[in-house]
Formats: C-alpha cells, structure tokens, sequence
C-alpha cells in the first residue's frame, strides 16, 4: 500500500506544501515573499503574515496537481523548526488543526533534518542516493554544519559555523556590494563570468572542523569600501571578477574543512544539503573532488536545495515507517540546538 504524506513548509520567507506518495514527489509548490527585497533581509512580522495568506492557497494546489483528496492522506508532516518563530507557528497550527480534522497523524519536521534527507526522493532523473554512514555538508542562510549521518534519524554535528552561516556571508557580501536580498544566487550568477582569482580575501583560522565567516565579511567590507575611494564605479566595473572572487573565497573555506572531516572520519561518501548547495561554485568543487580524491559525491536536485516542502514529506515519510508521530501539545522551537529530533 502506498503511503500519501502532505508536507509544509514556513520556516523562514517561503510558504511551500508537497504531496508525495512513499518517497515520489506528486506535488510541490512553492510561495516566494516578495515583500522583503527592499529590506535587504527576512522582516519577521512581514514574513508571518505572508504565510497566513499564502498558506490556504498552496496547499489547495498541491492537493489538486497531486489529484489527491484530503481523505487519501496518511499523515500531515511540518516544519517545527529551526526557524523564526512567527512563521513556524503559521504552518504548525495548520498542520495541528488539518490533522485533527481529518484524523490523521502529525508529524513533526527537523528543517536542517528535512535539507539532508531531499537527496532520498526518489527521482527518475536523479537516481543517486548515499547510503549510510555519509557526510552532509548543510549550508543555508541560518546554519553552516558538517553533519556525520549514521542513519535517517541518527546524525551527529561534527562542525559549524562559530558566527555567519554561508548563505548570511554570501548575502551580506552581496549587500555590501549593493545586490538586493537574497544575494546568494545573484553572486553564484555574475561569478560566473568572473575570475576567481581577481582579487583574494584572507581565510580564517578555525581549529578543527568549526568555520567562520564575519573576518570574510569584514575584510570584503574594507576592500570595497579603499576602492570605491578611489574608483566610485569599481564595483560596477569589477562586479564579475568581485563575485567570483568573493564565491571562491567561501567555497575554499566550505572544502578546506569538508576535506579535513573526510581525512578524520575517513567517509569518502560526501553530500551537500541546504540554500548554498544551490551555488555551482560549491557544486563544482565538490564534484571535482570525485576523481582528485575518490570521493562519491551526491547532491540534492536543484529545486530540493533551497527550501521547499518535498524535504518535509519526504522525512514525514520516514519519520511515518517508525510510527514517529507529534501530539497538539508540540510548539516550535527556533534554534536547532534547543531540540534533538
Ligand atoms: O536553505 P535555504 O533556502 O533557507 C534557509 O534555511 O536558510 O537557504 C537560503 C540561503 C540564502 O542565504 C541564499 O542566499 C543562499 O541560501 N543561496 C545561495 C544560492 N541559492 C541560495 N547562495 C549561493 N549561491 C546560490 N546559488
Ligand atoms: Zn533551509
């Protein structure tokens, strides 16, 4: 019998619910918050209320692009966490009164969680999964960790990010540089007709598998700032070779350390997850390492790198096969450290 699970997803700026039947996506929409662009980051308040008008309507799309009913549902799956707290409530009351209505489980979702487990949906034309014990580089706009993943439920954080995230150094780099919110993929654009080595940023020294990226920031911030003195229109002529520059800058800090995790624990099966997995810089650097170290490389297709709910069905599909199911009473909870599952 085949198990029919609705996932959601409202975390951060994007209201998104899929439908997937065991582990193949039927559905999965996507509602993007156009209203934080001239604010040059997520506006919390603006984001909340975004949610609650988006959230009826993308659902209703999913359930009929799935052409499902309601009643065929097993289980409603949602994100609990981590995240801003006015956006999770939006989706974990929904999914608490749906299930309620209907008479089906709840289950509760781990976003950084859900960001591993996109590379198990099953996909005709991206037949590739790891199998266990791999490594999960998981890069997004809030957390930088490398994750040892012994199983679907069973994973360990080996390092992370002591201030920045990834994507908050890609999207302040691209802040400074006067590229609207999020930056991230407008650097990832203009790189990629730039040269990587135009111009160099010092990296930071991190014992062990922890990274750091305000010294990155800080130093692109000082740069931009001694040639603008100079040139006003350095940027816009340079705005390539900087990006590139910039890109190659976070991609060798992002490997350095992936490439010590792989000597210490010696996992050759390396993954990626998250927003900046998105980056083909980081894509490309990695996939490199296939046939420079021998390492096996998988990475989520591209529409599951940045957030979406086929992440949050998909763990609802296996969180479902362990009978690992939520009560009304769960609450969301912000930081990743502040709950286990
Ligand atoms: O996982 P995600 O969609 O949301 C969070 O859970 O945070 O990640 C969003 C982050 C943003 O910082 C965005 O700029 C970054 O991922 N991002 C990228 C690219 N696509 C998204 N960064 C670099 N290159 C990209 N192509
Ligand atoms: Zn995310």
């Amino acid at each position: 019998m085949s198990i029919y699970i609705l996932g959601i997803e409202s975390s951060c700026d994007d209201t998104s619910a899929a439908v997937i039947k065991d582990r193949k996506i039927l559905a999965n929409f996507i509602a993007n918050q156009n209203v934080h662009k001239d604010f040059g980051g997520v506006v919390p308040e603006l984001a909340s209320r975004a949610h609650q008008q988006n959230i009826i309507p993308v659902i209703d799309k999913a359930l009929r692009t799935a052409n499902i009913s309601k009643k065929q549902l097993h289980a409603v799956a949602f994100t609990n966490g981590p995240g801003l707290l006015g956006s999770l409530l939006v989706g974990a009351s929904f999914a608490k009164a749906f299930s309620l209505s209907l008479g089906i489980p709840l289950i509760e979702v781990n976003h950084m969680h859900a960001h591993i487990l996109a590379l198990f949906i099953e996909d005709e034309h991206h037949p590739k999964h790891p199998t266990f014990p791999f490594l999960c580089l998981t890069v997004s706009g809030g957390h930088t960790q490398i994750m040892l993943v012994r199983d679907y439920f069973d994973m360990e954080v080996i390092g992370q990010t002591i201030d920045d995230a990834a994507g908050e150094a890609f999207d302040k780099a691209a802040k400074i540089m006067g590229l609207p919110y999020p930056g991230g993929p407008l650097i990832d654009k203009f790189a990629r007709e730039g040269n990587p080595n135009a111009f160099s940023f010092p990296h930071p020294n991190i014992p062990g598998l922890d990274f750091s990226f305000s010294g990155v920031k800080t130093s692109i911030l000082y740069f931009l700032r001694d040639e603008l003195a100079k040139d006003p229109d350095f940027i816009e002529k340079h705005k390539a070779d900087i990006c590139a520059s910039i890109q190659h800058t976070i991609v060798e800090i992002l490997l350095r350390k992936v490439k010590k995790a792989v000597q210490d624990t010696s996992i050759k099966q390396v993954a990626i997850a998250g927003g900046v997995s998105a980056n083909a810089g980081l894509r490309n650097a990695l996939l490199s390492q296939e046939e420079k170290a021998g390492w096996q490389v998988y990475i989520p297709k591209f529409e599951y790198c940045t957030d979406n709910a086929a992440m949050i069905a998909v763990t609802g599909y296996f969180k479902y096969l362990q009978e690992a199911f939520a009560g009304q009473e769960v609450t969301p909870f912000t930081r990743f450290n502040s709950r286990k599952d």
